[in-house]
């Protein structure tokens, strides 16, 4: 297949769509054995979760269900603000709940350091991440996850749900843009 408009802006492909498919699987079946028989309730932090939420409850056939939560701290830069900010709520009561978080990137902490407390004091029972990528070195906050896909290094990737400036989350992999589009 001929490059497309977005896969002419990469420079380099960390994660194929056949590793990370792979990867999808293997984390779905450890959470499987892990909450079988919990009816816990996946929630999804919008937007970057989007192409992730989808494969991972799919890879995972347990009895529950999805909710969603969107946060912002990074406007259209690529360093987060540090101050996440809810801006579209959970759509139900989570009290007593068991909840698995799924999100795209763990990178300063901030946002789920800050969702995970949220979380607690609206009552639930306990709070799971699941990231698909952490950049343990570039944690600020004292955060981590309880089932990660991959480590990636200190480098903005984009793809599979990850955005720069909103763009590039429908690739089908991860990779990292060519320095020219951060410039222009
Ligand atoms: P944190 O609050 O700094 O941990 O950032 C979490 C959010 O920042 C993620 O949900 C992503 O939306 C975004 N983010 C962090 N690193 C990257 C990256 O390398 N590419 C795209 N988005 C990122
Ligand atoms: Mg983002």
């Amino acid at each position: 297949m001929a490059k497309s408009e977005l896969d002419r802006d990469i420079l380099r492909v960390l994660y194929s769509e056949d590793d990370i498919r792979a990867r999808v699987q293997e984390l779905g079946d450890q959470i499987y054995e892990d909450f079988q028989g919990k009816n816990p309730l996946f929630v999804g932090v919008l937007k970057g979760c989007c192409l992730f939420m989808a494969d991972i409850i799919r890879a995972c056939q347990l009895k529950s269900e999805i909710e969603f939560i969107a946060v912002s701290s990074y406007g259209n830069a690529t360093e987060s603000s540090g101050k996440p900010q809810i801006t579209r709520d959970l759509g139900q009561d989570v009290t007593g709940r068991d909840l698995i978080v799924v999100e795209d990137i763990l990178d300063s902490g901030n946002t789920l350091y800050f969702l995970a407390r949220y979380f607690m004091a609206k009552g639930a029972n306990s709070v799971t991440i699941v990231t698909l990528f952490d950049k343990p070195e570039r944690r600020e906050k004292p955060i981590k996850a309880d089932y990660i896909g991959f480590q990636v290094p200190n480098e903005f990737v984009v793809g599979y749900g990850l955005d720069y400036g909103q763009r590039y989350r429908n690739l089908p992999y991860v990779g990292v843009l060519k320095p020219e589009i951060y410039e222009q």
